[in-house]
């Protein structure tokens, strides 16, 4: 497959997005979201990709927001379409269904930062900055991130940002669990890749299960979310899958699974 904004490659079970558009420093514009869109609908039906990283070209953005250029047109009735169809696409990445890797490779910042809230793991670079800065263009973050930012580092730390359109920097955004790990700029996308096949390895059954539980925590109240994980639990009990985790933990050997 081949993009005019995006690269794509897959090795192995690992998918690897990478936002190309380096002179604007990797904002999503429109051609960009729609490639997206196409990229993300194919790993989901590609049944040998288990595990996608998704980051930027060159070494100073992962995404600096949307194409600022495109907002300037929307008006009340566009401007909530423009939210609403961008919204769409973060919850496909969500929803994927395989686990996605942003490896923050300089700014994540307004869509960026958004886009990364949506991938379920980030590595950042010791160079990564995050923000949501739309207040200073009269707007609010509108691709999720008032929602998925307040759930990640909550509330009070997500208002900081959101209201002062402030950047935190890569150390800070550990401190605070915007990402999981910061690493040295040069290794950034060996790490990503390595956390990618380690998840890829494991039985995908139970990884799809825990991306769909995972997920209850953002939409429902914990006594749902409980049923939830007790009924993904009970399903995951009827694969060869467990069959085989657990029959090859008892021959102490390695399990083969076959996701099934
Ligand atoms: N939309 C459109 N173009 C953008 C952009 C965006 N979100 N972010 C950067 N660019 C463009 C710049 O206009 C510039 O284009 P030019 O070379 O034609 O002048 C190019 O990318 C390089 O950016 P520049 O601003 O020169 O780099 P910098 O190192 O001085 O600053 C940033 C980097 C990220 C701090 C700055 O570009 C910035 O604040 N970008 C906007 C971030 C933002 O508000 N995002 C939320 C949008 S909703």
């Amino acid at each position: 497959m081949t993009f005019d904004t995006l690269l794509y490659e897959i090795d192995g079970p690992v998918a690897t997005i990478t936002i190309n558009l380096p002179d604007r420093l990797n904002a999503l514009n429109a051609p960009c979201k729609r490639e997206l869109a196409g990229v993300l609908g194919a790993i989901r039906s590609d049944p040998g990709v288990h595990a996608v990283v998704l980051t930027g070209a060159g070494e100073k953005a992962f995404m600096a927001g949307t194409d600022i250029g495109e907002l300037t047109a929307l008006d009340t009735v566009t401007g909530k379409e423009f939210s609403s169809d961008g919204q769409s696409i973060f919850d496909t990445v969500q929803h994927l269904g395989k686990p996605v890797i942003a490896a923050v490779n300089g700014y994540a910042l307004g869509g960026g930062c958004e886009m990364a809230l949506a991938c379920h793991l980030r590595i950042a670079a010791e160079h990564a900055r995050f923000g949501q800065p739309e207040v200073n263009l009269g707007i609010i973050p509108g691709y999720g991130g008032t929602q998925r930012l307040a759930r990640t580092v909550g509330p009070g730390r997500a208002a900081e940002m959101i209201l002062t359109g402030a950047m935190v920097d890569a150390a800070e955004a550990l401190k605070i669990g915007l990402v999981n790990r910061v690493v040295p700029k040069g290794d950034l996308r060996k790490e990503a890749d390595t956390l990618a096949r380690a998840i890829a390895e494991k039985g995908q059954l139970a990884v799809r299960m825990a991306l769909k539980a995972l997920n209850a925590v953002f939409e429902l109240p914990l006594s749902e979310g409980l049923r939830v994980e007790a009924g993904l639990f009970g399903e995951l009990c009827g694969t060869g899958d467990f069959r085989e985790g657990t029959t090859a933990f008892l021959e102490k050997r390695k399990p083969v699974f076959k996701g099934e």
